[in-house]
């Protein structure tokens, strides 16, 4: 054969041939793909190493998949999808296999991808396919998916979330379906942290305790109930969806183009928004961070240690430990072991024979609590610290002695607070953990074993009760010494207690013991009177009665509420009303901070506000102007503090009284609704008719005429008026200046509304000047003259369009709170008010008086026995009727 090459010619090809595959391999290896890559792939970090192991790119460049090396450290090596601009990782293959040389492959060849280890073992892959794999494609959403020939999906990351979601990607509510964290900025294997989508929820968990969930979120709203399907983010905001694709829970954020949701390390949700995918341009905004409080993450200090405005210390008998959290002084150990609590796991209640107790001092509180219903409700500290005793995986307790709430901390300690949420009460939380003393594990013969049981049981039972007496004791003289009358209530509570965990069916209608898990600090009459210096400053008097400014003993300031003259029944109707109310907890509504009933007294201790209600800044004018952008925040907090009342509670609240005078303001911008949960609360059987007249004048919808139900809708309607208001600068319907002026400051002041005198003569009606003007197209005139045109054209639009929504005759067709703060923010997408469901503001405003305060007549509301309402039309209604005799209780 002529042709045949001799061995030794041939070699030196074979080496030129070696040479030249040296050569090129690298060189292909290093060009990053655009979008898609076919098999027969090969790509390890080294190959790539000229671009940091990037080897693929999505076509706009907003997102790369990368053999990515988190940190820099040269032995863990993942299969990564990052987000190019901001270099986060948003998807990870292998987190609990990585690779641990800069030399391993991943290969992608027909049958999917594989990852392999240096001696080719495959430690990760995709699963069996039935057809061949024809492409790897990233797509700019950050989807990294292997088609098949006819280009459809056989594999998509976006179904493997590992600790991030993008926008367009969602997370069913299913237990397979959750963010796990990872374990470290450089370790992304599964850390302890976990984001759940339940059936009501969006919750943050640690070791199986709650850190967090969005409906507690004072950033979230409900739009309505229903089970949560999926979770998903996009351009406008986070969502919780019902199969239907409704939305249930959301939280709206500033419009973007991509979001990212990351669960860190540290067990921080954080939120990070980009106005453009692929820029590089900073984020728009600080993002969202839950939970919002630093503290409230489980290890914001390490393993109990105590986190505090000012940092992290160790509570009182405890020292800094080498782990980076705190451990007893002492050298007890914790947490026991649950072996020798249970007796090899068989006696589960009998009580653990060298268990002791630590004590936390007073005033800490445990993430887990906040969230989660006491263990026990209505026992003594002892009972709860039984209950801790016999029960193994309990790890120490938490006892609220203001509510008697019992929280076993279990499954593994976290960081405590200082709670100064209830600044007022800091001695009524104390919190224990379980420690086992040094002395134990002795074993012998069944004599020897168990007098080393019965010895140390006895010897720690009889030490915990002089422990538990010292402690009650002191703290009891601690009381005392600071107000007396309080030391006498925990006497009384102790004598009488209740076992009884129903929330009212311990209560007696005619002594002071009464006992509600949740109610705010309760105080005596006496304490209000130091409060309020014998009630010497009277800062307002709104329908119930009169408010004092008071200080606590802290030294923050009050206002206290005096509740006189309304059919507020018994002691039992009332408690189980304020245990309602002082557990909504929302940055826009008011916070209940306290209580007292005595007798037939009846007061309420609130958080200052220290600018007021919303009349006095915008009517009075002798106080500072508010600027319009104030207007625009003042109309953002209420319309969400009122959203959250409707949709965020687990009872929903209609408000029944929305108007200037229960809208506080305070330095820094603060917006909160007052007086919420006043009205009767709305039950499922009542949510149609309530049998009084509430509400005051001028801001009731028409259907307080009719017999049409009051709904949600019915505080939506008064909210339009308010913003009515708020654009305006002035009452809706105002008096003559010549007669009005000065009587409208002076009786505002106190909290009511004037009942209207018929000597105004024509008063004009803005709320029928708001619908001329958006007929006509003309909204800027609309605003307060005072400004002198510094307002923002396009949010007067907005404001207006969004009010006249709210005053459409048919309830329905109003849109809820949630939409009207949305549209307020310019998150949602503005509704078009409908002119023809407005034509009876051209009645009002025409001398016909409907509901809505008027010039010469007014309308009188009774209730017969039969309890059908008559309509009264009265002329000249005397001006020193007050509207509150009119409206009733509210
Ligand atoms: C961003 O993506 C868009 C299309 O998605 C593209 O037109 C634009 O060139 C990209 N910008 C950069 C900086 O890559
Ligand atoms: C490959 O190497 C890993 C360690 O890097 C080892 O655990 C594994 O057993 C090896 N597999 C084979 C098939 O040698
Ligand atoms: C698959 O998608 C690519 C890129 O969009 C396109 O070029 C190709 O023609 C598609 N193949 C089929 C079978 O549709
Ligand atoms: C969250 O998901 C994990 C994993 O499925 C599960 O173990 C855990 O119980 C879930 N937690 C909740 C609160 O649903
Ligand atoms: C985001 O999703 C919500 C709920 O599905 C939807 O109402 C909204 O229009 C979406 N926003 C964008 C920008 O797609
Ligand atoms: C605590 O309550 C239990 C009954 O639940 C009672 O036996 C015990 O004496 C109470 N202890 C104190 C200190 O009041
Ligand atoms: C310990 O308490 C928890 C509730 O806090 C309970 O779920 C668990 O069953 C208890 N264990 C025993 C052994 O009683």
């Amino acid at each position: 054969m002529p042709t045949r090459l001799p061995l030794p010619a041939v070699a030196p090809l074979l080496l030129v041939l070696l040479l030249l595959l040296i050569i090129i391999i690298p060189a292909r290896g290093g060009r990053i793909a655009t979008e898609f890559v076919v098999p027969d792939f090969t790509a390890s970090y080294l190959l790539f190493i000229d671009t940091f192991g990037v080897f693929l790119a999505s076509r706009g460049g907003a997102f790369q998949a990368v053999v990515y090396n988190p940190g820099g450290q040269q032995d863990r090596f993942y299969l990564a999808v990052l987000h190019s601009p901001s270099k986060t990782c948003v998807w990870v293959a292998n987190r609990a296999a990585p690779i641990t040389d800069r030399a391993a492959q991943l290969q992608l060849t027909a049958s999917g991808i594989s990852v392999q280890d240096p001696n080719g073992t495959a430690i990760w892959s995709t699963p069996a396919f039935g057809v061949p794999v024809a492409s790897l494609r990233l797509d700019d959403r950050g989807n990294l998916a292997l088609l098949d020939a006819r280009n459809a999906t056989l594999w998509q990351s976006f179904d493997h979330p590992t600790d991030t979601l993008v926008s367009s990607q969602t997370l069913p509510a299913t237990a397979a379906a959750f963010l796990a964290s990872a374990a470290s900025e450089s370790d992304l294997s599964e850390g302890e942290y976990r984001l759940n989508v339940t059936a009501a929820d969006l919750v943050l968990t640690w070791m199986g305790s709650m850190y967090w969930r969005l409906s507690n979120d004072a950033r979230s709203t409900m739009d309505r109930a229903g089970t949560v399907a999926s979770m998903a983010v996009n351009g406008t905001g986070v969502y919780l969806e019902a199969a239907d694709g409704g939305v249930i829970i959301q939280v709206s954020l500033p419009a973007a183009e991509l979001r990212i949701v990351k669960l860190g390390y540290d067990g921080k949700l954080q939120i990070s928004s980009f106005a453009s995918a692929n820029s590089s341009a900073t984020p728009i905004d600080a993002g969202f961070a839950a939970p919002s409080d630093g503290c409230a993450l489980p290890l914001s200090c390490g393993a109990m240690g105590l986190c505090t405005p000012k940092g992290c210390t160790c509570p009182p008998q405890f020292a800094a430990s080498h782990d980076g959290g705190c451990a007893p002084s002492d050298g007890s150990s914790t947490p026991p072991s649950v072996a020798s609590c249970s007796g090899d796991g068989r006696g589960s209640s009998s009580s653990s024979p060298s268990v002791s107790y630590i004590s936390l001092g007073n005033g800490v509180a445990y993430y887990a609590n906040k969230l989660a219903p006491p263990t026990m409700a209505g026992g003594n500290v002892s009972s709860c610290q039984a209950l801790c005793s016999t029960n193994c995986s309990c790890l120490g307790y938490l006892y609220d002695a203001s509510s008697l709430s019992c929280y076993l901390v279990q499954h593994q300690l976290g960081s405590f607070m200082s709670d100064d949420s209830t600044s007022g009460s800091d001695s009524d939380k104390l919190g224990f953990i379980k420690v086992r003393s040094s002395q134990s594990s002795s074993s012998g013969s069944s004599k020897g074993t168990l007098i080393a049981i019965l010895l140390p049981t006895i010897l720690a039972f009889v030490l915990v009760v002089i422990i538990g007496a010292i402690v009650i004791r002191s703290w009891r003289k601690e009381k005392r010494r600071s107000s007396r009358p309080r030391g006498d209530l925990e006497l009384r509570r102790h004598r009488s207690p209740s076992d009884s965990a129903h929330l009212v069916g311990a209560i007696d209608d005619d002594s002071d013991d009464v006992v509600i898990p949740g109610l705010p600090t309760r105080f005596t009459h006496e304490e209000i009177e130091d409060m309020t210096n014998s009630f010497r400053i009277k800062i307002g008097a709104g329908g119930f009665g009169a408010v004092y400014k008071g200080e606590l003993p802290d030294g923050s300031q009050v206002a206290v509420k005096k509740i006189e003259g309304v059919g507020m029944q018994g002691k039992r109707e009332f408690c189980t009303e304020i245990a309602v109310i002082g557990n909504i907890h929302h940055v826009n509504l008011v916070r209940l901070r306290g209580f007292c009933t005595e007798g037939q007294r009846r007061l309420l201790v609130y958080e200052y506000m220290n600018r007021g209600s919303l009349d006095r800044s915008l009517f009075r004018p002798t106080c500072p102007l508010l600027g319009w952008k104030e207007r625009m925040d003042v109309a953002i907090g209420a319309a969400r503090g009122l959203a959250y009342l409707h949709f965020g509670c687990d009872q929903r609240i209609i408000h029944c009284d929305v108007k200037p005078e229960n809208i506080l303001l305070a330095d820094g911008g603060q917006v909160k609704i007052a007086d919420f949960g006043l009205a009767k609360f709305l039950t499922p059987e009542q949510s149609g008719l309530f049998t009084t007249m509430r509400g005051t004048r001028g801001y009731l919808a028409p259907e307080w005429l009719s017999n049409a139900a009051i709904t949600d809708r019915t505080d939506v309607y008064s909210f339009g008026m308010v913003l009515l208001e708020l654009v305006r600068g002035r009452k809706n319907r105002s008096e003559h200046v010549s007669d009005g002026a000065g009587g409208e400051a002076s009786s505002s002041s106190n909290g009511t509304t004037t009942g209207s005198s018929s000597r105004g003569a024509k008063s004009d009606y803005f709320p029928l000047a708001a619908l001329e003007g958006h007929e006509a197209g003309k909204y800027a005139e609309l605003a307060d003259p005072r400004l002198q045109g510094r307002v923002v054209a396009k949010e007067v639009e907005r404001v207006v369009k969004v009010a006249l929504c709210c005053l459409h005759e048919d309830p329905h067709l109003r849109p809820s709170m949630a939409v009207v703060a949305g549209m307020l923010e310019g998150t949602m997408e503005l509704w078009e008010p409908r002119v023809h469901l407005l034509g009876f503001l051209r009645l009002y405003g025409r001398g016909f008086s409907g509901p809505v305060d008027g010039g010469g007549s007014d309308v009188h509301l009774k209730q017969d026995g039969s309890g059908a309402t008559t309509v009264t039309t009265m002329s000249g209604w005397p001006s020193y009727l007050s509207s509150t005799q009119l409206s009733g209780p509210r």
